[in-house]
């Protein structure tokens, strides 16, 4: 299959993450908050990891393709990324040969493959043949064009669209979500911290649902994102491959050489961050992140193009779902991260408690532990 260079791909999909299509992404992530949280019951044990990938993905879903899918297809193409997310990582570390083994699991993971790759190509044909801007991530990767280019073949061609389609999924999705969870566990385990951000929410939305213009007032919500961030990195380890041999810190590298950098190691640091293990949001009070210090999303020419979806994603669905919402961890033990592929908290069973009057309350709980 033949591929753009990568600088030529990012520069096609830098419109896509352009500011003025987030209202209408804001949009979107509010209903799929809203369609997520209606389940769930005053009373009711969630499992938090698992219910943020729902949300993620079903905003990746409703962004990529707005309302283009009926809501059975929805649910399937957001359970067929789900699937794939968890199988890549075994199958990057199991040998080839397991992973061609006719096992049901592997025959799951192609045929979620498969189901994806006819969706993404029917949508794909359908907007060639209409000019319309859906306003989705689609129309926006669509309508691309390489400004460095001529006029001509400069759009992506459909194998490079469907590739980045799926690598707006892998990276954008299961990091948001793991990065919610934490957020929502680290609150439960800070009163003072859940307080301020209650009295926020509660002023700024009453019984509203957040939406984009509430993001910039969301100053506490922001801050315990920025700290979450700091703590859990979803990209916890970054690689690079030398490209000519060179020197770093005194250290000959020739070509080829791998180099790690992990964001997780650096934001603990206790020379640069003052009790660097301790969840505190107010350190960001009046503080602007350092820019080599503090890189949740990595740095330089392959920082992450997504970094202000995800933040906007996380802060909308911070903000609601506290509004409504208060979570309590069922143990005190400290929840331990899982190395599957990024550092998600595993095993995280909350308690809803409904924050809302009863007559708007979201339900009461029929089975309240599942
Ligand atoms: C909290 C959520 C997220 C975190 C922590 C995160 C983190 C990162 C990091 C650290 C990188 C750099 C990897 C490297 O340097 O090797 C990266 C790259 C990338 N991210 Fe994100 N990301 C998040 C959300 C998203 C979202 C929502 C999208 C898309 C909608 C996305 C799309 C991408 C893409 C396409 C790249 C590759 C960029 C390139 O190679 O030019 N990410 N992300």
């Amino acid at each position: 299959m033949h591929l753009c260079h990568p600088s030529t791909q990012r520069r096609l999909c830098q419109p896509t993450f352009r500011l003025e299509r987030f209202p209408g992404y804001a949009e979107v992530m509010a209903t799929a908050v809203e369609d997520v949280t209606r389940s769930w019951r005053d009373g009711q044990v969630i499992d938090l990891s698992s219910e943020m990938s729902k949300l993620t993905v079903r905003v990746a879903v409703r962004t990529m393709f707005s309302t283009a899918l009926p809501e059975t297809t929805v649910q399937q193409v957001a359970d067929d990324f789900s699937l794939i997310a968890k199988g890549m990582f075994r199958r990057m570390v199991m040998p080839p040969l397991i992973n061609h083994l006719p096992t049901p699991g592997t025959r799951r993971y192609y045929q979620a493959k498969d189901r994806l790759r006819q969706v993404g190509a029917q949508l794909i044909a359908e907007r060639r043949s209409d000019d319309r801007d859906h306003g989705d991530l689609l129309s926006s990767l669509l309508s691309a064009r390489d400004p460095e280019a001529g006029t001509g073949s400069a759009s992506m061609t459909d194998s490079e669209l469907s590739d980045q389609i799926f690598t707006f999924f892998l990276a954008g999705a299961e990091t948001t979500a793991s990065t919610l969870a934490w957020a929502l566990y680290m609150l439960g385990r800070a009163p003072e911290v859940e307080q301020a951000v209650h009295a926020e929410v509660d002023h700024l939305l009453t019984d509203r649902t957040a939406g984009f213009d509430d993001v910039g007032n969301l100053p506490t919500v922001n801050r315990v994102l920025t700290e979450t961030l700091r703590m859990y990195p979803a990209g916890w380890l970054l690689t690079r491959v030398v490209s000519r041999d060179t020197e770093l810190a005194g250290i000959h590298l020739p070509e080829g050489t791998t180099v790690a950098v992990s964001p997780h190691i650096i934001h603990r640091r206790e020379d640069i961050y003052e009790r660097a293990n301790e969840f505190s949001p107010s350190r960001w009070e009046g503080v602007k992140p350092d820019r080599t210090t503090y890189i949740p999303f990595g740095a330089g020419a392959r920082k992450c193009i997504g970094d202000q979806f995800a933040l906007t994603e996380a802060s909308l669905a911070l903000a609601t779902i506290t509004a409504r919402w208060q979570l309590t961890a069922l143990s005190d033990r400290p929840v331990s991260a899982s190395l599957k592929h990024l550092p998600a908290p595993r095993n995280l069973m909350t308690r809803l408690t409904s924050r809302i009057s009863a007559d708007t309350a979201p339900g009461t709980a029929e089975q309240p532990v599942k």
